[in-house]
């Protein structure tokens, strides 16, 4: 079968993403912007000003994409484009961008599902071992779901935050703590410098939280209660060493560890109710696939809680993957891949004429 080319567009929320995949998963090209520099100034993203930042700078990325891939647009099956969940002003710049191009190339377009497409993502790694269905744990900074993955639009959630995501609360919570006056932290997100951070505590088990929902009988998550323990926690400390204003209370290692630990071991408690849910025999979920858990969203390049999902599928008996680093956070490869599953499974694509019916 003759290989196609998909581009993908991703600018749900503070990162510009163009990239062109194969249908054998071969990844032709992957420009990436962060706007993570200008986020962390204002302590957080600014819509509007994520606005500015893709408009300014998508179709350069698109130029880079394109010669990077040394492929031309002719050479394009299609374009695929995110169309939700997420910032609707940060949406429209690629989906008005994603037009544009459908238009001029006369390519037809995909709209795409920011977190269907990190569900699929592990497959275009593991095309040969990886099939449908799936249980699949998405954790980001937006969502945090336990969902049945048959294929490009078709999931079966089982259970979902209640509150905020885990992304969410890591971020927030290193911004409370301060971890980015540290400079070696100054430009990562809060999940990244929590897990870097807890890699050095002395006493790890300093910190405790309560485990959420202990006793609900479903697979919902919830991180608000971690949180706010944690803003606690640190007014706490602060008080009892007198910071200085901007300065970071001295045991923050051990804190991070402690943090680390809760959201590891709630996600670990959610995801081993859906296991079991999911491998009752006369449920017959898989079907004749293998049982799998796949990992996803930018909260799986977290090696600790990784390690820990993997530990606890092993137990029953449950295969466990992740999409490699760079592809577990948002990017436009992702988005491309989705586009390639929905050709491979018979979805129609919008034609260059008709793009304005796809909308956020
Ligand atoms: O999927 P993603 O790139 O964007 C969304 O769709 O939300 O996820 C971003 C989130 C951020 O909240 C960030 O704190 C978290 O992923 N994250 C991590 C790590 N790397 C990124 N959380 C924990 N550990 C990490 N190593
Ligand atoms: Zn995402």
């Amino acid at each position: 079968r003759a290989v196609s080319y998909v581009l993908g567009i991703e600018t749900s929320c503070d990162d510009t993403g163009i990239a062109i995949v194969d249908t054998a998963g071969k990844v032709h090209a992957n420009v990436l912007e962060s706007q993570q520099e200008f986020h962390t100034r204002y302590g957080g993203i600014i819509p509007p000003r994520a606005q500015d930042l893709h408009r300014a700078r998508i179709a350069d990325a698109f130029e880079r994409c394109l010669a990077e891939s040394q492929l031309q647009p002719e050479q394009l099956a299609a374009i695929a484009v995110t169309t939700r969940p997420g910032l609707p002003l940060s949406l429209v710049v690629g989906l008005r961008y994603a037009r544009h191009l459908a238009r001029r190339h006369q390519k037809p377009l995909l709209a795409v599902h920011h977190m269907e497409a990190h569900a699929l993502q592990a497959r275009m790694e593991h095309i040969e071992d990886l099939q449908y269905p799936y249980l699949c744990l998405l954790i980001s900074g937006g969502h945090s779901q336990l969902a049945m993955v048959y294929g490009p639009g078709r999931l079966t959630l089982l259970g979902e935050t209640l509150d905020d995501a885990p992304g969410e609360a890591f971020d927030k919570i290193a911004r409370r703590l301060r971890l980015y006056v540290l400079p070696q932290y100054r430009l990562w997100n809060g999940g990244r410098a929590v897990e870097h951070a807890a890699q050095f505590a002395r006493n790890p088990d300093a910190y405790e939280f309560p485990l959420p929902l202990a006793r609900q009988r479903n697979c919902n998550f919830s991180f608000a209660g971690i949180k706010n323990n944690a803003f606690r926690a640190i007014r706490h400390q602060e008080r009892n060493e007198r910071t200085p204003v901007d300065g970071i209370i001295s045991n923050y290692s051990d804190f991070c560890a402690g943090l680390l630990r809760a959201v590891s071991r709630h996600l670990m408690h959610r995801t081993q109710r859906a296991l079991e849910f999911c491998l009752q025999p006369e449920m017959n979920l898989f079907g004749q696939a293998p049982p799998t858990l796949v990992v996803s969203g930018g909260v799986a390049n977290n090696d600790v809680i990784f390690a820990n999902l993997e530990h606890l599928a092993k137990q029953y008996n449950c295969r466990c993957f992740r999409p490699s680093k760079r592809y577990c956070s948002d990017n436009g490869v992702m988005i491309a891949w989705h586009g390639i599953e929905q050709l491979q499974h018979g979805i129609k694509p919008v034609s260059s004429h008709d793009v304005d019916n796809i909308q956020v």
